[in-house]
């Protein structure tokens, strides 16, 4: 769903915005059962679920999952564009993703690392419903403070940007990361 949400941000003809609310439909359903079935967890989101404008990006940290020479040499770069953002979790030391507590960040990938210049201001930018909210991203220990406002069910995506909001895709130095608000889905995931 986090990534049809941004790609209905793209689709111009209607045919293409029906086909893509014809799919997010089936796709709710499939999270759904999974939240219930599978992590036991609750399937509510709030009013709306999350917009994540950067669709691309949602499909580029996939790749982390895919072994490197696992696929045809004749395959296109998956996605394209591809920005080969650095990826990131929070740290193992996080025991909550809850609007107001403190999250560190983990850039997983040895091989591609963020790069903070000193004395500069970067944002952790979280996007929760239809709103984004910036908050600083202090690089001495990369860390920030996932914000209060924010409803305290469904999912936050965060990415590290070196602008306020991230208006560009090129602003997201970092991320995205899927945070999910339920203690059931993060204990399954660690
Ligand atoms: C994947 O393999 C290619 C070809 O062997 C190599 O150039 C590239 O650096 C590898 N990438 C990673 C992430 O290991
Ligand atoms: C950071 O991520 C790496 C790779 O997944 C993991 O081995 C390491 O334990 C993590 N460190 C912390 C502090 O979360
Ligand atoms: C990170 O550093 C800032 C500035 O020194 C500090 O205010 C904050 O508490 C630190 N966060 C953590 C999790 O250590
Ligand atoms: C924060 O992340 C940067 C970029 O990957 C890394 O160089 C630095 O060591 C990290 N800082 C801490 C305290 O883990
Ligand atoms: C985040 O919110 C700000 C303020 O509403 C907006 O200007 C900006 O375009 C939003 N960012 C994205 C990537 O949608």
């Amino acid at each position: 769903m986090a990534f049809l949400t941004g790609l209905a941000l793209q689709a111009k003809l209607t045919l293409s915005k029906s086909a893509l609310v014809a799919i997010a439909a089936t796709e709710s359903r499939h999270n759904t059962w999974s939240l219930i079935d599978v992590f036991k967890s609750s399937p509510f989101a709030g009013p709306t679920d999350t917009v994540f404008p950067y669709a691309n990006e949602i499909l580029d940290f996939t790749n982390v999952w895919v072994i490197n020479g696992s696929c045809p040499a004749e395959n296109p770069v998956f996605p394209s564009p591809r920005q080969n953002l650095p990826s990131m979790s929070p740290s193992l030391s996080t025991k909550s993703i809850a609007p107001g507590s403190v999250l560190t960040l983990n850039f997983t990938q040895p091989h591609n690392q963020p790069h903070f210049a000193p004395g500069t201001d970067y944002y952790a930018v979280f996007f929760h419903g239809v709103y984004n909210i910036s908050v600083p991203f202090d690089t001495t220990n990369n860390s920030t403070v996932i914000p209060s406002e924010i409803e305290a069910l469904g999912i936050i995506i965060v990415v590290i940007a070196d602008k306020e909001g991230a208006p560009t895709k090129e602003n997201v130095l970092a991320g995205p990361l899927i945070l999910p608000e339920s203690p059931a889905v993060l204990a399954s995931i660690y």
